[in-house]
């Protein structure tokens, strides 16, 4: 008599009758996907070689790196994802109701979590649910799509392990009246003003005129609220921070000592924004195997791994809007310390 393992197969079984309305499109690599990725690295050559030395925020992201910012979002200093919660929570039924039944997609969608608020006002309207996550970290999303079919049994998911311009050059068009997407947690931030400009050419790309366009941005505010949030006492954002490294030396064969760099976090009161870096704590080299790449170290010497802006609303909305995107209706908690802005993509 055979037996079978009552866990595996309940699991199993679950998971394909749920796989009927999971679609994953794997754009880019994780580590193991160099290959498909045309220019392999070569953010991270430039970046370490130039002065002040730069890495790009997104390989903060492996799945190790999407959980301990998981952790960050739950630590007492780190106000933004509370707050942006909370405003969702208060505002998601007006969202809903603005928009009509859509299609949500998610630029860096990680666990989805804010997700689920809005999922909750579109079900209770009683309108179709659509979602199209995309993340640079395919764990977490293919973990966060089961979780989210689980819980929402009409609920379609077509998620995009890409990056976002990727993702925004390959969207088909939404089987949904509308589109909406999400853009939230202030990740915008990381940008530099031409990045915005270039990412935000990619948005009104990819978007149909009259679609939507959610955008959650952190706040100006007092400089040790910003700076408690970036340093926080756990010392989570300090492991995030140092995970790029162990990130780098899996994904490119580099030999980064962990030991050897320490978490930095500082608010740039001119520019108006975080920065993060790396600190070598020694003059050292350290080599890139896949990359060809061998960097040496001043004692003393950074890597900015991330600046984080903080913005001003007002501001916010007429950019946007000289970007082709009309504000509909923003929001912001009592304290003025983040903001959402639902945009419309005007004709053209
Ligand atoms: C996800 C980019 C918005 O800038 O606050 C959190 C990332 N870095 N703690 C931010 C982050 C350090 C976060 N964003």
């Amino acid at each position: 008599m055979q037996t079978s393992n009552p866990l595996t197969s309940t699991e199993t079984g679950d998971r394909s009758l749920l796989k009927q309305r999971l679609r994953i499109d794997r754009l880019v690599g994780d580590t193991e996907r160099q290959d498909t990725e045309p220019v392999f690295g070569s953010d991270v050559i430039e970046g370490l070689t130039r002065h002040p030395k730069t890495l790009s925020p997104k390989y903060f992201y492996d799945d190790r790196g999407s959980l301990l910012f998981e952790k960050i979002c739950e630590l007492p200093e780190y106000y933004p994802t509370r707050t942006e919660t909370a405003i969702l929570r208060e505002y998601a039924p007006e969202i809903a109701r603005l928009t009509g039944p859509c299609e949500l997609v998610e630029l860096g969608s990680g666990s989805s979590t804010k997700t689920r608020i809005l999922l909750d006002a579109y079900q209770s309207l009683g309108y179709p649910l659509r979602y199209l996550p995309i993340d640079i970290s395919g764990g977490i999303l293919e973990s966060s799509a089961y979780e989210l079919m689980e819980d929402y049994p009409s609920l379609q998911v077509h998620g995009m392990v890409a990056t976002y311009e990727l993702a925004l050059q390959n969207l088909e068009p939404a089987p949904l009246p509308t589109r909406a997407i999400g853009f939230l947690g202030s990740t915008l931030g990381n940008m530099t003003p031409p990045e915005c400009d270039r990412f935000f050419s990619q948005i009104t790309g990819a978007l149909l005129p009259r679609e939507y366009f959610l955008l959650g941005i952190d706040l100006h505010k007092s400089t040790p609220v910003l700076e408690a949030a970036y340093n926080d006492a756990q010392e989570v954002t300090a492991a995030f921070n140092l995970n790029m490294l162990r990130h780098l030396n899996r994904k490119f064969e580099g030999n980064f000592d962990i030991k050897e760099f320490e978490h930095l976090a500082f608010y740039n009161l001119e520019d108006h924004q975080i920065e993060m870096h790396l600190r070598s704590m020694r003059s050292q080299t350290v080599e890139l195997k896949k990359l060809g790449l061998t960097v040496d170290f001043a004692a003393g010497e950074t890597i900015r791994t991330e600046i984080s802006r903080k913005f001003d609303l007002d501001a916010m909305r007429d950019y946007l809007n000289s970007k082709g995107l009309t504000p509909v209706q923003s929001w912001t908690d009592p304290q003025n310390w983040f903001g959402l802005i639902l945009c419309q993509s005007s004709a053209n």
